[in-house]
């Protein structure tokens, strides 16, 4: 006999048959009162079985369009479609066929993790043993099952996330919408989640993701929207992003102060001089990429300058936001504060931009 769990399984999937769980977004917009425009007319496609990431300073209108994408606020104008079906018209078969983790959680502090998976069950029409049985699946999935029994109010912040993803889970949904999933998360926690949203995706389903890490977009979305000001601002993979900016450059300080103009003159030969560089150093653009480094160093040996520091700063998608805009997505400053932290930030191998 089929349950009502099965039946609801049944019913999502014969609605869904032959309508690809994607997202297309035309001319969206979202203004609020007070002459805010929260999302100035955005376009997207994000195709079935993709992660999207959407990539953004605060204020951006990242969570915005995920409520509106996922039927909880009204577009002013334009138009969307989830999983075939449109926002406004066909709310609810929308809602059936996402799952949603938002930015501001609901949980219930009272509730245990067990209660939370029931409740969430119920209102999705599941019975109690099979809201049970599915509850108890994502509690182990997501690493909770020995907490299952305590109160939310005694979770850390890293266990309420997992808690929401599974929830989120419960209806088998094609299509995921995380918003900011790993904001205040230590970096194990914010790793096991990636690991989580990548086997999702391995299965299937289609997870919309925003975030305002640049790593977490770097290394999670196969393609990222990169949104300021409520509008795109850049979309693509992250390498093809990062390749558009350009080759990697190298940064060198001499040892000796006034050697510098000499320095300079050696990298002009190898290419062009980059004007950023902080601190007595001389920054080159590497035309032929890292492999130039070993150019470099024979030509400044050749020469006899002594370096005190050589550091290679391969573009970051922050350098793909700063072209676009002018400010940097890390600092949130004017385009000098930027550049400033952009130099700093070069001190890394690869001058990685985490913001942890
Ligand atoms: N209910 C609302 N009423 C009025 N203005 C709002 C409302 N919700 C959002 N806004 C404004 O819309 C803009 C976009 O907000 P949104 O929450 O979408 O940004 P976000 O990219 O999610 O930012 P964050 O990274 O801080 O979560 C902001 O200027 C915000 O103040
Ligand atoms: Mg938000």
């Amino acid at each position: 006999m089929q349950n009502d769990y099965e039946r609801n399984r049944i019913v999502a999937a014969s609605a869904a048959r032959g309508r690809p769980a994607g997202i297309e977004a035309r001319g969206l917009v979202r203004d609020f009162k007070g002459g805010v425009r929260a999302v100035a007319g955005i376009d997207l496609v994000v195709s079935e079985g993709e992660i999207y990431g959407f990539l953004g300073p605060n204020g951006a209108g990242k969570s915005t369009t995920v409520l509106m994408l996922s039927t909880l606020l009204p577009p002013s104008a334009g138009h969307a479609t989830v999983a075939g079906h449109d926002v406004v018209r066909e709310g609810a078969a929308v809602r059936r066929a996402i799952g949603a983790s938002l930015q501001e959680s609901a949980l219930d502090p009272y509730l245990s993790a067990r209660e939370h998976m029931l409740l969430q069950g119920a209102l999705h029409g599941l019975s109690r043993a099979a809201a049970r049985a599915r509850g108890e699946e994502l509690l182990e999935r997501v690493g909770l099952s020995e907490a299952a029994e305590r109160k939310v109010k005694g979770y850390s912040g890293g266990m309420k996330r997992r808690l929401d993803l599974a929830l989120a889970l419960i209806h088998h949904p094609r299509l995921l919408f995380l918003d900011e999933p790993t904001t205040g998360l230590d970096v194990q926690s914010r790793t096991a989640l990636w690991e989580e949203v990548r086997r999702l995706a391995d299965e299937g389903v289609t997870v919309f993701l925003t975030t305002q890490y640049l790593e977490e977009a770097d290394v999670l979305a196969d393609r990222v929207g990169i949104i300021d000001r409520g509008r795109i601002v850049a979309e693509g993979a992250p390498a093809d992003l990062k390749a558009e900016i350009g080759r990697p450059a190298v940064e060198a300080l001499p040892e000796d102060p006034a050697q510098r103009e000499r320095l300079a003159g050696v990298l002009a030969r190898i290419g062009e001089l980059l004007p950023a560089a902080a601190g007595g150093a001389v920054a080159v653009r590497l035309p032929a990429g890292a492999r130039d480094l070993a150019e470099v160093v024979r030509a400044l040996d050749a020469e006899g300058i002594s370096l005190a520091e050589l550091r290679l700063h391969a573009p970051t998608l922050d350098d793909v936001f700063l072209a676009k805009t002018g400010r940097s997505l890390e600092g949130g400053g004017d385009r000098e504060e930027a550049q400033q932290e952009g130099a700093a930030a070069a001190g890394g191998q690869t001058g990685g931009s985490v913001r942890a």
